[in-house]
């Protein structure tokens, strides 16, 4: 794919996985009104939990040699250890130093993601996606100004 011509050809490559983690909305910076008000209740102080989707979108050249961007099985191991053991069956809140004392919306869970794989070696992290449950999605690709998403709890 490549001639002494032409850059190489630039492909993405996005690859799911899946974890499952608690967490619990609240703000030190709010009240307990506040925070009653709107976390409703996802604020209570039990927790609960979501089935999240993760999908990691690298990019780069296509290896001439191989047809690949990036191997699938590094990849896995990455995201694994950056991850998933960290993350899954676990209290977000708890558990990750990150969400000690920021909540753990998938917006800030979406941003600290993409700092623990940025990192990856083998191709460019180009973007992360988090599904919490099948009406809310989030992305995030390093800028601030490009995150989108919707409130959880909000209508479909
Ligand atoms: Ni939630």
């Amino acid at each position: 794919m490549t001639s002494a011509n032409c850059a190489p050809v630039q492909v993405a490559l996005g690859r799911r996985y899946y974890f499952s983690a608690s967490h619990r909305l609240h703000s030190s910076e709010l009240s307990e009104e506040e925070n009653c008000r709107i976390y409703g209740k996802c604020n209570n102080p039990y927790g609960h939990g979501h089935n999240y989707i993760l999908e990691a979108t690298v990019t780069g050249p296509v290896n001439p040699a191989t047809g690949m961007i990036a191997n699938l099985a590094e990849l896995d191991a990455f995201v694994e250890r950056e991850v998933l053991d960290a993350f899954d069956h676990k209290s977000l809140n708890e558990d990750v130093e990150a969400f000690r004392e920021k909540v753990p919306t998938t917006e800030y869970l979406c941003i600290e993601i993409y700092r623990r794989l940025k990192a990856f070696p083998a191709a460019k992290l180009l973007r992360i996606r988090v599904e919490e449950t099948s009406n809310n999605s989030f992305e995030y690709s390093g800028e601030p100004d490009r995150q989108v998403g919707q409130r959880e709890g909000t209508k479909p």
